[in-house]
């Protein structure tokens, strides 16, 4: 048999699996989302941090031992060095790691836009590399910050027009109290250990609040009875998180109490939240979530800083935002089509001086007809069309014309840019 051309095999390409090219038209939507975030995030005091994509993969074992993400999902591998090291299964871990190494002045605000990577069975809304924009603040305890970390991530939902959105708010209380719930909780699931499901079984004594976390229904009926973390908080856990509800109830920020809410890393201490949409499949709802870490700075070499943050996925957002019809990709990339059908040169000049003065515009290239650059105007969903023939280039002038209406009108050519911005007003 003979072996296929370099051509064709280079023809299967394919993005992995779990993977996903973004491209125009939604790669607008995904821009939007991002100024969106940074706006939102930025106007309450959070600064961009970027951190590596990889980080040593002990940084990401401190998000719990236990947990899927670090059990079975990191991106693992040793580097020519023999480091060995792990991609980003999540933001917060790298961010708290860059605190600890460079010990910023606290309270520390940032935000980031963080490609997440986890091997997971792909899925609808499920991915092998996913994106999450989220927020993290050091060097506070105080559940001010809890409320304005939580309405931030329900206020982007809602930016996004999301109108179903859920918040659920838990408290996993901390370590005066999380022990002893843990040790009864542990000893409910022991008697009850021949009706949870296979996996729970083996990893209930390990892991018992995950069992309450788990969507199978025979967890879910061995554990309808189960003791509940919110009514054994300790009375500081328990009047911080009094002071949280309080907080969000002030500024109208509608919250379900979820005291099943148990989140998939382990580093979560007092408030935890997630927000889920109605609009996408119950494996895969969660918009995005968070809640404070009381130890993992300290984990990770750190004086101890308590901290709080929370990451929404992009993918997800959008996602939703499909189901619920909202926040479409803009109708048109650019708001003017030059025109030119005397070699192109007039238009480059006068795209340049269009974009100069802040237009948005663009251009045909290799001297198609009039005919063909109208209509890749029309088809970039173009206002205006700045056109350029043999007269307008002898008399110095420009014919705008509008491609809803067709009307027209000849400008002088250092009128055009101010004579654009009047009519795209
Ligand atoms: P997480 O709940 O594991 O939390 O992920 C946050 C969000 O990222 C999820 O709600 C979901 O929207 C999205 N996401 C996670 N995995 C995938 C995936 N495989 N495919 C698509 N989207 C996904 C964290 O990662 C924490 N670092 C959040 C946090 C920040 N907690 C405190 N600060």
């Amino acid at each position: 048999m003979q072996a296929p051309s370099l051509t064709a095999q280079m023809a299967e390409f394919r993005a992995p699996p779990g993977t996903h090219d973004v491209l125009p038209p939604q790669s607008a939507r995904w821009e939007r989302l991002v100024a969106l975030f940074a706006r939102r995030a930025g106007r309450a005091g959070y600064q961009l941090v970027v951190t590596p994509v990889f980080e040593e993969l002990a940084v990401f074992s401190r998000v719990g031992v236990e947990t899927d993400v670090v059990r079975k999902e990191m991106y693992d591998f040793l580097d020519k060095g023999g480091r060995r090291l792990a991609l980003r299964p999540e933001g917060t871990a790298p961010v708290v790691r860059a605190f600890v190494q460079h010990r910023p002045l606290t309270p520390f605000k940032a935000w980031y836009a963080a490609p997440s990577f986890r091997y997971e069975r792909p899925q609808a809304g499920r991915y092998r590399q996913h994106h999450q924009l989220g927020v993290e603040a050091l060097g506070t305890e105080d559940p001010e910050l809890d409320v304005e970390v939580v309405t931030l991530a329900y206020e982007v939902c809602r930016e996004v027009g999301l109108a179903g959105v859920t918040l659920l708010l838990n408290s996993l209380g901390d370590d005066a109290c999380r022990p002893p719930y843990l040790g009864a909780l542990a000893a409910y699931l022991a008697e009850r250990a021949g009706q949870l499901c296979d996996e729970h079984r083996e990893r209930a004594a390990a892991n018992p609040l995950r069992v309450l976390d788990c969507k199978r229904e025979a967890c879910a009926t061995a554990t309808a009875d189960a003791p509940r973390l919110l009514d054994n908080l300790c009375d500081a856990c328990r009047q911080h998180f009094e002071q949280v509800t309080a907080g969000l109830s002030a500024l109208g920020v509608p919250f379900t109490l979820a005291p099943r809410l148990v989140r998939g890393l382990d580093y979560y201490t007092r408030t935890t939240f997630e927000l889920q949409s109605p609009a996408l499949d119950a494996a895969q709802n969660a918009l995005g979530g968070g809640g404070r870490y009381g130890r993992l700075a300290e984990s990770l070499g750190g004086p101890p800083t308590p901290g709080i943050g929370f990451g929404v996925g992009v993918e997800r957002i959008l996602l939703a935002a499909d189901h619920e019809g909202v926040f479409p990709p803009p109708a048109s990339a650019v708001d003017v089509w030059v025109v030119d059908t005397t070699g192109g040169r007039e238009a480059t000049r006068l795209a340049h001086r269009l974009r100069t003065a802040g237009v948005a515009c663009d251009r045909s290239f290799d001297g198609r007809s009039m005919k063909a650059q109208l209509k890749s105007a029309d088809r970039a969903g173009a206002r205006l069309a700045a056109i350029v023939g043999a007269h307008e280039a002898a008399a110095g002038t420009v014919t705008l014309k509008d491609l809803a209406t067709g009307e027209q009108e000849e400008v002088p050519r250092e009128d055009v840019a101010k004579l654009v911005e009047e009519r795209l007003r």
